[in-house]
Formats: C-alpha cells, structure tokens, sequence
C-alpha cells in the first residue's frame, strides 16, 4: 500500500484549524455508482484541495462490478476530470494515493470480514486510527443488508475509533419502511453514529436560512401569522426523469423531493429559535415543525394536494417528450411527476398561514427558492387600491443565483403619488469572493468532524413520511382527478394548482 499523506496544512493553524478532521478511512459502498462518480469524489477533491481533508485519509470503494485498483481509479479521474479539466496526473497521483478497491456482494459475509482486515491494514500503513465511516451509496433494497453484516463483522463497534454509518436517501418508501430501517440501523448503530444524508441540508443557502433568522434581530418579530399571509417553497427543475425511471416509477415526486427536501426547508423557515446551535437542538425543533403538519384527511387531500405528469412539449425550443415516453415507464404510468401541498403548521407561530409548497420536473426552469409574503397594509393612504399595491416579499434564492431580495414599494420620482415595487438584493456572487461550496463537500466534512447537525435523525424521517402518508396512500389508490398527462412540459404545472391559493392575493410566484 502506498505511504501515508502527510501533507503540510496551512490552514491548521489558521481560521479553519477546528475544521480539519482526525484521520479516518471512508468505505463507500455502492462505489462504482453515479454519485460517487458525480458527486462523492469531486466533493473530497475540493476538500482536498482545500486542505481539509485529513493529513491520513484513506477511501475503500465496494461494488459489485470485478475491477481492479487500477480501473477504479481510473474510472474516478475520468469522472473527476468533467468538473476538473486541469486536473494533472501528479495532482490527481498524490490525492488518490491511499485508495483501494474490493469486489464484493453486499449480502457476502466474507467481503465484510476481508474488508475488516483491509482496514486494520490500512490503519497500520496510513495511520487512520480505527476511524471509520461506512458510506451507503448503493440502492435501497441492500441498505438493511449492509447494515447487519457491518454489526455481525464487529464494524460498528468504536473500540479503536470511531464508526459512522452515512445512509443515502431514500431513507424507506413509506412510513412502516423508514421505521424498519430505523430500527435496523439502531441494533447496530447508536444514533449519534448514523448520519441521514439530505444534501439540500449543505447547501449553502439553505444552511444560510439559520444565519439569516437567527443571527439578526430585525426578521424575526415579523416571522409570523401576525405578519405573514402565506410562504411558498418552489423547487422547480427543467430536467426530466433522463435514466432513473426505474427508480422514479416506484418514487414519484412526493418522495423524491417532498418528504425530505422541501420539508426539511421547510422546518427550518417555520422552526422555532433553537436554544443552541447543536444537531439535536437544532434537530428536536425542525422535529416539532414536523409534528405540526395538520393531518391530510380525505376531504383535504383533495383540496390541498395537487398532482400532476407532464406530457409532451417544448424546452428551451426544444421538443422533448411526455413522462410515460421515457425508457422504462408504464405507458400508462400515473406517477406524480408534479405536485403542489398547501400546508398548515398547527403552531402558535404559524397559525392559519398557508405553506405552498410545489415541486416539478420539465418546468420551464431550475430554481428553487422560499418565498415569505407578508400582509398587505391595513389602512390604505395613496390614490392607489390596496390590490394594486404589491405585497411586500422577502425571496431567498437557495439556487441559482443564490441569495436574497426583498420586495417592497415606492414612490417613483415626480410630482404624482405613484407607488412601484422595486427590489433589495442581496447576491452571493457579488457580495462574496469565495465560491459556495457543494453540498457533499460540507455533509462529507462535517461528518468525518462528527457533526450531524446538517444530517437528519430518525424521527424527523419518521416525522416526515407520517404527514405525507395520507396523500400518498390516496394518490395511490384513486385515479388523478384529470387524466395524466395534464400538464405540458415547458410549462409550470398543471392550471389546477391555482386552487390552492384561494385568495385574490395569492399567486404563484412567476419565476
Ligand atoms: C434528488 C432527487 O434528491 O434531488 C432528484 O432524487 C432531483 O430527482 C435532485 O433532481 C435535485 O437536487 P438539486 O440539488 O439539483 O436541486
């Protein structure tokens, strides 16, 4: 094996020395998959770089696939070098020097006790002190499988280091899965060792939605129904289901994108001042938010929920085709490819203010964002009807063009009393010199530094797929209301998400 890295680390001593980690090997199961490709290795790449990653670091990859070393890593650099043109083979020698390869089948015994040694070896050769994080990149249908063989073969335990599980989504397909796993990863794990990934957590500007609320003192008496009329959480994205309709035809959008990503933003809008910047402080309070969703009925589930799948039409000018044309779809699927959620936070806080939630593949765009509109005046003073003042709107970009505006009215210059909405921006790229970093890099660092306050824990899995249940459980044993497809790719929806804004007021923001 090759010898340890020990590289010279300038930022140890300096603003970030708390942030570099204690050694540690990262198994990553599922190695020679898409994410580990796409995202896993770039991520290490840039903390590399950055020095961030520990001065003895060492990756094992396990797949099914019978590849050497060699090829393994050569698939890596090959993938690395799409995000990294410049990337030199020194460069690239000197960051993948300590890492290996093991064919294995996820229910073999034998690869957990061969990888056991592996990693004892490793731990001599490169220093990485017993340290271990098992990365769960594979499909779920293994999870459970993995997880009783790392505690059969004696992985879990934390007798020489620390172990730590990282589990990729989908954390279960329902409310009685997630519970099982939960209850499988905990025979084996203790919940301070598992790490429930939800990447929209690292993104920057998600995790900038705890500075903005809590670290200033001007938005937060306004954070309320006293204030706010209602806040809609879009995440919009051009793309279709390309490759994964496997996955996608037993998902839908209510489980790839709800039930974890716009909940989970959700929960840190609406929660309530944690009483300390620490995981479970941070995670009990996203978990009352959780808790608060007022239960979907069958009466409410037709008038809060809106399902849709797009069928044939135009991006970019292009033509592209419907849902049910994609390689391995039902022709006649009925997969939510859309949908949109009013929902009521049965909180003091939040009483009676609609959350609206909507999330779509092949809309005109990619963007995601929270948008907070808050009450109109009450007393009206200019020659100007009160509808045709705009709502004042605080909008947090979480991509692209991330940032914030805010939206509020004023006189434009001259003799008249005209009144136009004009914008208070706030842009990352201008306002900052430093890039934002991906999401992997800062979830794969802050759980090499043992930090799971950007992970999810149990509950709040739990917590999310219990309030999504009853649409779920509807949706998927009566026919859409109007027949699939109804709505147009290129277009933002079906018309009948309109239903849920129900007042005058209220409209879907144009992005
Ligand atoms: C994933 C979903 O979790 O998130 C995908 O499975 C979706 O369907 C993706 O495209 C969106 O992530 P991002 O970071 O591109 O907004």
């Amino acid at each position: 094996m090759a010898t340890p890295i020990l590289m010279e680390n300038p930022l140890r001593q300096g603003l970030f020395a708390d942030r570099v980690p204690a050694p540690c090997s990262l198994v990553i199961y599922g190695a020679s998959g898409d994410l580990t490709h796409r995202k896993l290795v770039p991520a290490l790449f840039d903390l590399y770089e950055k020095h961030l990653l520990p001065a003895s670091f060492s990756l094992i990859g396990i797949s099914r696939s019978k590849i050497s070393d060699e090829e393994f890593k050569q698939g890596l650099k090959v993938a690395l070098k799409e995000s990294e043109p410049q990337l030199s083979d020194s460069l690239w020698n000197s960051f993948s020097q300590n890492f290996h390869y093991m064919a294995g089948g996820y229910d073999d015994f034998k690869t957990y006790q061969a990888l056991s040694q592996m990693l004892d070896q490793v731990d001599q050769e490169n220093g990485t002190s017993g340290n271990r994080i098992f990365y769960l990149s594979t499909p779920p249908n293994v999870f459970e499988n993995i997880i009783s063989n790392l505690g059969a073969a004696g992985l879990a335990k934390e007798e020489k280091g620390f172990a730590r599980i990282v589990i990729e989504k989908p954390f279960g397909h329902d409310l009685e899965s997630a519970q099982e796993l939960n209850q499988k990863v905990k025979e084996v794990f203790k919940e301070r060792q598992i790490y429930r990934i939800d990447h929209y957590l690292g993104k920057e500007t998600v995790q900038n939605l705890l500075v903005m609320r809590f670290a200033n003192s001007i938005f937060e008496p306004i954070w309320d129904r006293r204030y706010v009329d209602h806040i809609q959480i879009t995440a919009s994205e051009d793309m279709g289901v390309g490759s994964r309709a496997g996955y996608y035809e037993s998902s839908g959008i209510l489980r790839d994108m709800f039930q974890n990503h716009l909940f989970q933003v959700m929960s840190l809008v609406a929660m309530e001042p944690p009483v300390a910047f620490e995981a479970n402080a941070i995670r009990d309070e996203k978990l009352k938010i959780l808790k608060s969703i007022r239960p979907f009925n069958e009466n409410t589930v037709y008038q809060w929920a809106v399902r849709g799948q797009y069928g044939p039409g135009y991006l970019s000018g292009e033509k592209v085709p419907g849902y049910r044309e994609a390689e391995g779809v039902n022709p006649k699927s009925n997969t939510p490819t859309y949908a949109a959620l009013k929902i009521f936070l049965d909180t003091w806080r939040w009483h009676g203010v609609p959350f609206l939630l909507r999330s779509g593949k092949r809309l005109p765009k990619r963007t995601t964002e929270v948008a907070i509109q808050f009450k109109q005046p009450p007393n009206l003073l200019f020659k100007t009807n009160v509808s045709d003042l705009s709502p004042n709107v605080m909008v947090i970009r979480i991509q692209p063009d991330e940032g914030i505006t805010l939206k509020f009215e004023t006189k434009v210059p001259g003799m008249s009393m005209e009144v136009r909405t004009v914008n208070m921006d706030f842009r990352y790229g201008t306002s900052f010199a430093e890039g934002t970093s991906e999401a992997y890099e800062r979830l794969l660092l802050d759980c090499m530094l043992g930090d799971a306050t950007l992970f999810i824990r149990g509950d709040e899995v739990e917590a999310a797929w219990a309030a999504l249940m009853p649409v779920l459980n509807h949706w998927e044993t009566t026919e859409p209301e109007r027949h699939f497809p109804n709505y147009e790719a290129g277009t933002w929806g079906p018309a009948e998400a309109d239903n849920l804004l129900e007042k005058p007021w209220r409209k879907w923001r144009r992005l």
